[in-house]
């Protein structure tokens, strides 16, 4: 079994430590704060808990580490981890910087090493549903995709909605597109709390001359977890408040009727949803963090991905604060 170390066991720590401890050999965990310690060595007897990473990283029998700490430190550690040449699974996002991504990314691929970061959506079976969709053609050429991220709160004062809601969609929305953005601009607000936007709305416009936009808000009467995409042919709706609708395709389009001289027209035919899996979606993500440490899927490719996700995010985020 592999042998995993989770460093961070704040928030989000605990749901990584719950799944790795049923999926893995969870050898050790890892924080700054004592009560953590504490607690989390009561919890789970067989893991061996420190708060320096060094420690873990000097133990050859540790295969891999699962960075969860606060953004900021996570290219830092990842870098340790890795020089240490053990795999890692970082949350999102692994790096702040495009050019400290890519360091991570050469060193991965140097060592031999996974380096994958928490993109908790793309292992979302109704994420998959879309990707397949699409892929498949069912959706025809595909136009452009709007995500949908708001609510009412959480008000966060470290981190604004682009860093904190935005990298989610921007992840799904890259990844179904599959291409680099040429325009990535963002425009916000920071109405609560002074540099930290907690209004965003981000436009994006891809080679292939598809755009996208992200609508991020905690200050919005709407719960919204939405992502939309038109099709030249259907058009499809994941939405992540439904319990059994998740995709809704819609075999709406437009069209142009030959005795309508040119003009065009709209067609609505049937609406139909798909049967979505309940499985977690961050035990699939887990199950395929261990998967690639085995060796099975295209570990370079999880790397490049969220080095796209980095480098949209840095151009979003220049264009922000410009
Ligand atoms: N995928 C998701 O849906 C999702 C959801 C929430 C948070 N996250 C991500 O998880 C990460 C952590 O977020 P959080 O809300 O749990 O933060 P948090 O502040 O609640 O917890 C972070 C923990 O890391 C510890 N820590 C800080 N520096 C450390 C170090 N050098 N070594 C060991 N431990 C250290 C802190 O003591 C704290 O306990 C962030 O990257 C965040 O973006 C992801």
């Amino acid at each position: 079994m592999t042998r995993v170390a989770v460093a961070g066991l704040g928030y989000w720590g605990p749901n990584l430590v719950r799944n790795f401890d049923d999926l893995a050999d969870l050898a050790w965990l890892v924080d700054l704060d004592p009560e953590l310690r504490e607690r989390f060595a009561a919890r789970y007897p067989n893991a061996q808990v420190t708060d320096d990473l060094d420690v873990v990283l000097a133990d050859d029998s540790v295969d891999a580490v699962v960075v969860a700490t606060p953004v900021p430190t996570h290219h830092a550690l990842a870098k340790r981890v890795l020089e240490a040449g053990k795999h890692v699974l970082v949350e999102k996002p692994p790096a702040m910087h495009a050019a400290e991504m890519d360091e991570l990314v050469s060193l991965a691929a140097e060592r031999d090493c996974v380096l994958m970061p928490g993109h908790l959506l793309l292992y979302h079976p109704g994420v998959l549903k879309l990707k397949q969709l699409i892929d498949a053609g069912e959706l025809g050429e595909v136009l452009c995709v709007y995500g949908n991220r708001q609510n009412l709160g959480i008000v966060r004062t470290n981190e604004n909605a682009l860093w904190s809601l935005g990298v989610h969609d921007l992840s799904v929305i890259l990844y179904l597109l599959d291409e680099d953005p040429e325009v990535a601009v963002a425009q916000g607000r920071d109405f609560l709390t002074p540099g930290v936007e907690d209004v965003v709305f981000c436009y994006l416009r891809f080679p292939s001359g598809k755009i996208a936009h992200m609508h991020l808000s905690w200050l919005d009467p709407h719960k919204m977890r939405k992502m939309t995409v038109v099709g030249r042919e259907k058009m499809v709706v994941f939405d992540d408040m439904e319990l059994e609708r998740k995709v809704t395709i819609y075999e709406k389009s437009p069209w142009k009727r030959a005795e309508t001289y040119g003009e065009w027209q709209t067609r609505s035919g049937d609406i139909s949803i798909p049967k979505i899996s309940t499985a977690e979606p961050l035990r699939l993500e887990c199950t395929y963090f261990l998967e690639l440490v085995a060796g099975q899927h295209d570990r370079g490719k999880v790397a490049r991905d969220g080095a796209r996700v980095v480098r949209a995010l840095e151009m979003l985020t220049n264009s922000l604060h410009a």
